[in-house]
């Protein structure tokens, strides 16, 4: 993707060979420069979890922790999507888990020290994508969870909306070609059953009403325990 400033974000040049496992993946976005967001972020945060999970669950991008750890999902959000799992009936070694942007982005006020969480622009979202469909081919999961807006934006297009679209199993809309070798990678799409899209589990930490937040996060995570179990 061009900018106005004519330089273009895209990650794909630092992709490996369409044969790279996880392991060759992960050594290799940890020195991505696809987009700005390396500069300031502390680590590169790759997907983890079982290379053949059924399950594949996309966030938005690395929180602070994640930052310093360089894992996903290890913050409070990650306390609160592990929770749900557990109470939708999803084996976390069911699962792989990993994020629409793989650097955190953020902004300090003058003066404090506290990094706070910037949404990533459709830009950076664009660029980073390839890892996220290098991912996808190698997990080739029965299911793919978008957990929030960007998630769902980053897999289903701008027009996707939380409220309208979670909770239902959504036809997989296909990988389109951004990946290391260009072709269409009809074998994976061939192996996806569905994507559901459902609130990210930060939005249960911000809400007022804590428990109704959650409780539909863990009925929208039921419906791909029951898709995974029929
Ligand atoms: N939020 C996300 O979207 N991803 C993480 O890894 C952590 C918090
Ligand atoms: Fe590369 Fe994604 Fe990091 Fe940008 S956010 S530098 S595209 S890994």
């Amino acid at each position: 993707m061009t900018g106005a400033d004519g330089t273009s974000y895209d990650a794909t040049p630092y992709l490996p060979g369409s044969r790279a496992g996880l392991p060759g993946l992960r050594r290799a976005a940890a020195a991505c420069h696809g987009c700005p967001l390396y500069e300031d972020a502390t680590k590169t945060v790759f997907g983890e979890g079982d290379a053949d999970a059924r399950v594949l669950l996309v966030g938005e991008q690395p929180g602070d922790q994640e930052d310093r750890q360089g894992r996903p999902f290890v913050g409070p959000a990650g306390r609160v999507l592990e929770r749900a799992l557990a109470d939708a009936g999803i084996d976390p070694e069911q699962a792989y888990v990993t994020n629409a942007v793989k650097h955190f982005k953020f902004t300090v006020r003058p003066g404090r020290k506290r990094r706070i969480h910037k949404a990533p622009s459709l830009r950076e979202m664009t660029a980073c994508r390839p890892w996220l469909v290098a991912e996808l081919r190698v997990v080739a999961p029965e299911i793919v969870v978008a957990l929030g807006a960007t998630a769902g934006k980053a897999l289903l297009g701008p027009d996707f909306r939380v409220t309208r679209d979670r909770g239902t199993l959504l036809p997989w809309p296909g990988l389109d070609g951004d990946t290391t070798s260009g072709e269409k990678p009809s074998g994976t799409d061939a192996g996806i059953r569905g994507l559901v899209a459902t609130i990210h589990p930060s939005a249960v930490l911000r809400a007022d009403d804590r428990e109704a937040v959650y409780g539909g996060l863990v009925s929208d995570l039921g419906l791909v325990a029951k898709v995974l179990g029929a």
